[in-house]
């Protein structure tokens, strides 16, 4: 088995007035493991159907290949699918369920018993081929669902939200199984999540959705330390936004001011649109828990920003901290720092001098709209 490449190139999908997919253009490479992330409603199974054929898109085609498959019948696209439920036949047998896309595709009984006891291997079932659907867990399931969508050896494998329905630490096993199995297979897989964790473990590149559209593309890194928008940074990892007001250029940057603090140096460009920038702009700033640090309050600096601990949280591997801006009101700030046995550490009450590590700082247009809200 080997992975194909996919492009989809412009394509759009209109339910009546509701437009479920806007123009979406994205080229996985052959083998790659990319993520479709996004809320509710962004459009992600929609995507994903639509290169599988189960949906004609309105607009806009798909390649498999070297091919064009917008319209050819999902059968004869060469691509597995898990869906978000596991769709299995509850009738028949885990070996018939698996055997089935074989059936389908007209092959001998000999060769259909043999691969179907080399995916269900493949997936650690060999034993429960006699089994109903109905006798197996959910993470058991869900494997054969997996089984009977690799059984016909795609180069493609599309999954949406395959380990949705299951507990925590099942969810995480088969997250490291299927990510093994994909590089034992080199096959191509385009994986439907809206768990930003589970895109970030699994992903080579992940493409986030809003409203049916691409947001942002990349490898997980690049939109962990880069977001392109508010949205963005709000859906990978977790992010503390501030109002701040503009207050011009320095040699080492722009020069912001969370409102009503001490001036903050910044020298990282601005993300987002381009901006007319003039003195006393408000913007928003976003800046990751773990670029921030904290001080006794007077050991902080002429950039340090006065604030008071609300919360300290003990971690083991580090610890958090919920602090608020002295004189502002708002979430108090998300800080993520080591821990350290051997330092006394803050607690609820305590004053603090807080300092923001400045190239990590990230500038948006303060109405680039954030997601819940
Ligand atoms: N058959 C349909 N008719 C009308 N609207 C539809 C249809 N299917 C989907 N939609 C709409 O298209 C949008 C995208 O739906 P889609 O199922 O692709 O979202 P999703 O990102 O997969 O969401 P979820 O994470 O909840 O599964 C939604 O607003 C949805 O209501
Ligand atoms: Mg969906």
């Amino acid at each position: 088995m080997k992975g194909e490449r996919v492009a989809v190139r412009n394509i759009a999908k209109r339910y009546g007035s509701v437009t479920a997919v806007e123009d979406v253009s994205l080229d996985v490479k052959a083998g790659e493991f990319l993520s479709l992330l996004g809320p509710s409603g962004s459009g992600k199974t929609t995507l994903l159907m639509m290169i599988a054929g189960f949906e004609l898109p309105s607009a806009g085609l798909i390649e498999v290949g070297a091919t064009d498959v917008t319209h050819v019948a999902p059968n004869k696209r060469n691509v597995g699918m898990v869906f978000q439920k596991y769709a299995l036949f509850p009738h028949m047998s885990v070996r018939d369920n698996v055997a089935f896309p074989l059936r389908m595709r007209k092959i001998d009984r000999a060769q259909i018993e043999r691969r179907v006891l080399e995916a269900l291997a493949m997936v650690q079932l060999d034993a429960y081929g006699s089994r109903a659907p109905t006798q197996l867990s959910g993470g058991q399931q869900q494997r054969v669902a997996l089984a009977r969508a690799l059984v016909f050896e795609p180069p493609v494998l599309l999954m949406d939200e395959p380990l949705g329905a299951l507990d925590k630490k099942l969810r995480e096993q088969l997250q490291i199984e299927i990510k093994s199995l994909q590089q034992r297979l080199g096959v191509t897989v385009i994986y439907v999540t809206h768990d930003q964790e589970e895109a970030l473990t699994m992903s080579d590149r992940i493409a986030v959705m809003d409203k049916g559209q691409i947001a942002q593309i990349g490898s997980p890194a690049s939109l962990y330390s880069e977001p392109a928008s508010p949205f963005v940074a709000e859906f990978i990892g977790k992010m503390n936004f501030l109002p701040v007001e503009y207050l011009g250029s320095a040699t080492s940057g722009p020069q912001i001011r969370v409102s009503g603090t001490s001036t903050l140096s910044v020298t990282r460009s601005f993300n987002g649109h381009a901006l007319e920038l003039s003195p006393g702009l408000s913007l928003l700033a976003a800046i990751r828990p773990e670029n921030i640090s904290l001080t006794a309050h007077g050991f902080g600096g002429p950039d340090a920003i006065a604030g008071t601990i609300d919360t300290s949280i003990y971690l083991g591997t580090h610890q958090i901290f919920l602090v608020n801006i002295d004189g502002r009101s708002g979430p108090p700030l998300h800080i993520q720092a080591p821990a350290n046995r051997n330092q006394s550490t803050f607690a609820r009450g305590d004053a603090v001098d807080i300092l923001f590590q400045a190239d990590a700082i990230h500038l948006f247009a303060s109405n680039g709209a954030m997601a819940n809200e």
